[in-house]
């Protein structure tokens, strides 16, 4: 820590993250910790991010309060420009790189209109509300405008197991919540060895290549298009697929929960794929 900060005075190294949160008093350092995760996944292309966008800007409700994360943010990339998005006016933060917007992020029709304005991103952050139903429909307007090979960071993930905020730890499978979303991402990461269409993760249409889940944060990397089985062959395929109708039909009905969850529905990705998602 020393070195680093002897490297950072004398021009060698640029601040760590740890080093501006410490600076900008950002919770996501000086509480949660999560300094060395974004260090790992974004250090090597700091340089390289455009259009970066955080939903949850701070400082709720208090005039003239928050932005300590697009603060840190605005140098650790230092070409991107950052868009912040809050249920309150945070318009005193706006500058040539900082553009904010009073945006419910459950508002799927206000967040459509942002995105297909300002999109495609280079990287999307979720520090919202951490309600499981908010970060759910976030995700689902919000992935089609994440660049292909980026991230998009779910933080605060421990919310799903606590009642305020739509989770629990007595049922915590059952309600829709941030770590039961990605859950299901486990399955769309595997979807091209899944020997039947009709799987709610197939129907999603969407490509994850990598999924990171840390203590309380997750990252979850886009990809263009879903990986093709390596292993099965046509005739291999049948007779998985045989084995499988043989040992558990009857049983998808199990699926019917996640392929219910309002980000999965058919018709509702449907629409979203009308409106330019
Ligand atoms: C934890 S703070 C964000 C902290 C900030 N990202 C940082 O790291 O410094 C959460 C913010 O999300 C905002 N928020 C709460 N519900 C929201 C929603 N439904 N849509 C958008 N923002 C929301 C709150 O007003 C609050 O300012």
């Amino acid at each position: 820590m020393a070195l680093q900060s002897l490297l950072t005075k004398i021009g060698c190294r640029s601040p760590s993250l740890e080093q501006l949160g410490h600076k900008y008093k950002c919770d996501k350092v000086t509480v949660h910790h999560y300094e060395d995760r974004y260090e790992q996944h974004l250090r090597p292309i700091r340089k390289d991010l455009r259009n970066i966008l955080e939903i949850g800007v701070g400082g709720g409700n208090a005039p003239n309060s928050g932005g300590e994360s697009l603060w840190m943010w605005q140098d650790y990339f230092p070409h991107a420009r950052l868009y912040g998005l809050d249920i309150y006016d945070k318009h005193h933060l706006d500058n040539n790189r900082i553009h904010t917007f009073i945006i419910d992020q459950s508002n799927t029709d206000s967040l459509s209109e942002f995105a297909r304005k300002h999109g495609p991103f280079d990287l999307i952050i979720d520090d919202g509300s951490h309600r499981g139903v908010d970060i759910t429909a976030a995700l689902r307007v919000l992935y089609p405008y994440l660049k292909d090979d980026c991230y998009y960071v779910i933080e605060d993930i421990q919310t799903s197991y606590w009642g305020d905020f739509g989770g629990s730890s007595i049922a915590y499978n059952v309600p829709e919540t941030a770590t039961n979303l990605l859950k299901h991402l486990i399955d769309i990461i595997h979807s091209g060895e899944m020997t039947c269409e009709d799987t709610p993760a197939k129907q999603t249409g969407w490509a994850v290549s990598e999924l990171h889940v840390y203590h309380n944060i997750a990252f979850i990397k886009k990809t263009a298009t879903v990986a093709p089985s390596r292993v099965l062959n046509q005739e291999y395929a049948a007779h998985q697929r045989m084995m499988d109708e043989k040992n558990n039909r009857g049983l998808e009905v199990a699926n019917q929960h996640w392929g219910q969850d309002a980000v999965f529905r058919h018709d509702v990705l449907s629409k979203s794929c009308q409106n330019g998602g």
